[in-house]
């Protein structure tokens, strides 16, 4: 497996026996499963129903999975930027929920003809960088209860960081018009951003190939693209126990092996 390789570094066949324990253990391990396979829209929506209780979503049809595609009709506007096919940055998926769906499924159903890389930010790594790297007065400002809302009027106010009674710690995140800040917050959102793009590693899906993830641990993104790229999202609670967020990582991370320059 080449150093750096996401996919192949979380790879799990899901058609296995024991596979969705496996999951689930993974899950709680790295907060991260990669999947092939996954060859319609059907299988994407029953391997979901395995392992979480969907959550219906603003734009999904109303079994709960929502295309993703350029429709040409969603361009500028704000929470809509996934519907376009620009450059999203690492966000968590419906950041301005009281409490975001805890899982993301998706799937590739047909690549982008250029560009359109998923890419995807370990928050433990983030979080990890903060507390190390910049005297951790970033970490704590920034887990400074109410210090950020995220979402249009309907939105939530949070922050980026949340500790739990059992020390792990909870990543919420967008940088879009739809993010809105604190005074005291604002020093510390360059460096938060540059250890969310920092740590970023690239995912290229061929058909069938998805990803499941920790939406209170990593951050998704995506490069612009040309092209009718197709991708089947579905969001929900996962049907097994999964302690809240991460377990903090107790020493430095190394920078990802393969940093993507999103200029
Ligand atoms: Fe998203």
């Amino acid at each position: 497996m080449p150093p750096g390789d996401l996919f192949a570094s979380h790879f799990l066949d899901h058609k296995a026996p024991g596979a969705r324990d496996q999951i689930a253990e993974r899950l709680r391990e790295n907060g991260l499963v990669t999947l092939d396979g996954i060859a319609t829209r059907d299988a994407a929506l029953a391997f979901a129903s395995r392992i979480m209780t969907i959550s219906p979503h603003r734009d999904s049809d109303p079994d709960g999975l929502t295309t993703i595609r350029d429709t040409q009709r969603h361009a500028g506007r704000p929470g809509f930027a996934g519907l376009g096919n620009g450059q999203l940055a690492p966000h968590t998926e419906r950041s301005g929920l009281p409490r975001p769906p805890r899982l993301m499924l998706l799937v590739c159903s047909q690549p982008a003809d250029r560009g359109g890389e998923c890419l995807l930010t370990d928050g433990r790594r983030v979080h990890a960088d903060l507390l190390n790297h910049r005297g951790g007065e970033a970490a704590d400002v920034l887990s400074r209860p109410q210090t950020a809302y995220f979402g249009a009027g309907d939105g939530h106010a949070s922050q980026v960081l949340s500790s739990h009674p059992d020390g792990r710690v909870s990543i919420r995140l967008r940088f879009d018009a739809l993010a809105r800040w604190s005074p005291i917050v604002q020093p510390h959102l360059p460096g938060l951003q540059a250890a969310a793009l920092g740590h970023q590693q690239s995912l290229r899906l061929n058909p069938g190939q998805g990803y499941l993830l920790d939406n209170e641990r990593w951050l998704h993104a995506r490069t612009a693209f040309v092209g009718d790229r197709v991708h089947w999202r579905v969001l929900g609670d996962p049907h097994f126990e999964l302690g809240r967020g991460f377990a903090p990582a107790l020493a430095a991370p190394q920078p990802a092996a393969r940093v993507e320059a999103l200029s």
